[in-house]
């Protein structure tokens, strides 16, 4: 005997579908475009870094003059900036050396060194990390890359830099697929 089922609201059959162009099974022959691009984006964040550098981004970041880079991953944008001519030390609390020695963020890193400009790339979402140094900060410029109050740092992060900020300059980078991160560069 058939039974009539209430259709329900799945959203993850409908991520799935959307990322396998509307099937519902994966094949070894094929693979989507958004699939592929997402897989991508997985990687090349594990190796390299959530933001994508171009050379406007790296050069408006070098004439920042110093910076300390909070949050810096595997140091792939401190590496550029270096290489471009910046002067640029990096913490974090997973500390590495793959593309630019990358130190433990101690307390206090950041205060210290707020004759330089502070940097945050993608500090993680929905967590206090990036406002809790934008308030040690007590330097002039802060330059972020990520989404404006969308997956980066979380609202108090953003309304204490409206408030206490003004915004600079606005750096288009490359995007990935319906991510919408950008750099800004604020003053105080
Ligand atoms: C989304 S990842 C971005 C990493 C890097 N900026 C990039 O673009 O690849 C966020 C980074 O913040 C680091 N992090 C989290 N909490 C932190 C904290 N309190 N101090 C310093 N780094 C922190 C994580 O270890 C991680 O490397």
């Amino acid at each position: 005997m058939s039974v009539l089922l209430k259709k329900v609201a799945n959203p993850l059959l409908s991520i799935y579908k959307f990322a396998h162009d509307g099937r519902e099974q994966w094949s070894y022959d094929y693979i989507s475009e958004t699939m592929a691009r997402w897989l991508l984006r997985d990687q090349m964040t594990e190796i390299y870094s959530w933001a994508i550098p171009n050379q406007e981004a790296i050069e408006s970041l070098v004439s920042l003059g110093p910076i300390v880079e909070m949050g810096a991953g595997k140091g792939y944008w401190a590496n550029l900036v270096k290489n471009a001519g910046g002067d640029i030390i990096a913490f974090d609390i997973i500390p590495s050396n793959v593309w630019h020695p990358v130190d433990y963020a101690l307390s206090g890193v950041v205060k210290n060194n707020s004759h330089r400009a502070l940097f945050l790339c993608w500090p993680p979402y929905a967590e206090p990390m990036a406002y809790n140094y934008a308030r040690q900060y007590k330097g002039s410029t802060i330059a972020v890359i990520g989404e404006e109050r969308g997956c980066t740092g979380n609202d108090d992060f953003w309304e204490y830099l409206n408030d206490n900020f003004t915004l600079n300059k606005r750096v288009v980078i490359p995007q990935w697929y319906t991510i919408h991160d950008c750099l800004t560069i604020w003053k105080r």
